[in-house]
Order: structure tokens, then C-alpha cells, then sequence
């Protein structure tokens, strides 16, 4: 199944917004989509709209046995086709190595998930602690997300960094698919600058895809709402931009699968 993790080393910039945006671009389409809250902050959890979860990931890498995490799948308000793997606060404590497999926990737990889903989307929190050592164990593809500022360079090469580690230990299939630069002003000449240096050092692995700073993003994560639903031009430009990422992450699975 394809998996991504959505990465960066910094928060706030737009990990979730965009694990949500993608989950709201498979809604659309009818595609069965999973998302992993791996976020101690739960912020995926609240945007799908899943409120006081029976269980949550939180128990699903404390219990760690193959295949638990079916257990814990919660269905969203969202769609039928649309499941999570929520998160809480008490999450906070599985980001540090308990035992050698430790980063293998979360790919160790998915194992009996069915495999109908067409996209399982993994939401880190903003560090390279253990949960993202474990997103990144489970997943084919890191999508890397990064604001147009000074440190956007820097955030993103730790990203690819931190897949590299990955790469050389547990997983080393997956690879990088994408960086994501979010909350663009174009009309800002710096942000230019930042994106045209993001590509000389990481060429078509910068998505095309530029999402904009629109408030719709904010106003529909508040409501829990996907961004296709959302009722407005700035809600409709981004479910455009939605859609073409979409579009343009999963034939790359789809090569990927076929070089297995
Ligand atoms: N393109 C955007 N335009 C406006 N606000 C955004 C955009 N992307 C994210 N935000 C807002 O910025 C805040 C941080 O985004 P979030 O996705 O939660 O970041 P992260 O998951 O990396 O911490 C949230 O309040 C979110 O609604
Ligand atoms: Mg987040």
C-alpha cells in the first residue's frame, strides 16, 4: 500500500495541513485513504473530526504486536473510505528508543491493515525523534514539507538526511518524493529566492505544486472539514493544488512498486 510520511524538523509549517489536504484529494475522489496521527499534538486527529477515539496509536506502539493497529482504526466524519489512527497527548511518550526494534514498532503494527486502501498518509511531529523514526521505517515515500524562508534549505536538507539514516537501516526503499514548499506569497521576492534555491539544490524533487497562504486552510481545519468541501475561491484554488499533488505523488508509487 502506498504509504507517506509528511516530514520537516520544524513546526508549523504545514505538515498536517498538507496530510489533510491530500486525505481531502483521495475523499474526493472516492479513494479509501487512512491517515496516521503520529503527532502527540493530534492536530490530523481534530482536522478529520474524530473525537474521543476508543484507541490510539498511542496504544498501538505501546502494544506493538503485529498487526494490533487494525484495532484501533477510527472512521472519520468525513467519508466511510476515510479511517484514522488517532493520536492524544500521552503519544509523547513512545518518541524516545524503548528496545532495539524500536523504530520498527508502527510498520510491525500495520502489518494485517487491509490492503485496500489506495494511500495510507503518515503526519510526524516536528522532530526526528522516535515517531518519526518510526513514520519513516513504515513508509515507502517522505514528503517533505517547508516554508519559503531562510532556514527552508537547511530544514529540508536535515529532512533528507533523516530519510538517508532511515534508508541505511530499516527501510531502504523508501525515498524522498517530494518537497512541498507551503504558505507561499509569491509576491514576495525573498520567498522567490528561498524556492529558486530549494530547486538548484533539489531540482524536480521541489513539487511544482506551490501551495499559497489562503486562510481557507485554517477555517477548514476548524470546521473538520476536507478542503474539497470547503465553499469558497481560496477553497476551491486549493483543492486544485490538492488534486495536482496528488496527481503527481502517486504515480511515483506506482514506479516504484514496478522497480521492486
Ligand atoms: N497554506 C496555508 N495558508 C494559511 N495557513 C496555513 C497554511 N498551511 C498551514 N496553515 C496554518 O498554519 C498553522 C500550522 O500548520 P500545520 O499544518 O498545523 O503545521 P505543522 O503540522 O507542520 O505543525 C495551522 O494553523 C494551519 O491552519
Ligand atoms: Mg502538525
Amino acid at each position: 500500500m502506498p504509504t507517506f510520511s509528511i516530514v520537516s524538523m520544524k513546526g508549523g509549517v504545514g505538515k498536517t495541513s498538507v496530510t489533510l489536504g491530500l486525505a481531502s484529494a483521495a475523499w474526493a475522489r472516492g479513494h479509501r485513504v487512512l491517515v496516521i496521527d503520529l503527532d502527540p499534538q493530534a492536530n490530523a486527529t481534530m482536522g478529520l473530526n474524530v473525537e474521543k477515539p476508543l484507541f490510539t496509536i498511542n496504544d498501538v506502539l505501546a502494544d506493538a504486536r503485529p498487526g494490533i493497529a487494525v484495532e484501533a482504526v477510527e472512521h472519520s466524519p468525513w467519508g466511510k473510505k476515510v479511517h484514522v489512527l488517532a493520536a492524544e497527548r500521552a503519544l509523547e511518550h513512545r518518541n524516545t528508543v524503548e528496545g532495539r526494534h524500536s523504530s520498527l514498532r508502527l510498520r510491525a503494527s500495520l502489518a494485517s491493515l487491509p490492503r485496500s486502501y489506495d494511500l495510507v498518509l503518515i503526519d510526524c511531529p516536528p522532530s526526528l525523534g522516535e515517531l518519526t523514526r518510526n513514520a519513516l521505517s513504515a513508509s515507502d515515500c517522505a514528503v517533505i514539507v517547508t516554508e519559503p524562508g531562510f532556514f527552508a534549505l537547511r530544514g529540508a536538507e536535515q529532512a533528507i538526511e533523516a530519510a538517508d539514516v532511515i534508508r541505511s537501516s530499516t527501510n531502504p526503499l523508501m525515498r524522498p518524493a517530494a518537497i512541498v514548499v507551503n504558505k507561499a506569497r509569491p509576491s514576495v521576492a525573498e520567498q522567490r529566492m528561498r524556492i529558486e534555491e530549494l530547486r538548484e539544490s533539489y531540482g524536480s524533487l521541489v513539487s511544482d505544486q506551490i501551495i499559497p497562504e489562503r486562510n481557507a486552510i485554517q477555517q477548514a481545519e476548524a470546521a473538520g472539514m476536507p478542503i474539497h468541501a470547503w465553499d469558497s475561491p481560496a477553497g476551491t484554488e486549493l483543492a486544485g493544488i490538492f488534486d495536482a499533488l496528488y496527481d503527481e505523488l502517486t504515480p511515483a508509487i506506482r514506479t516504484m512498486e514496478k522497480q521492486r
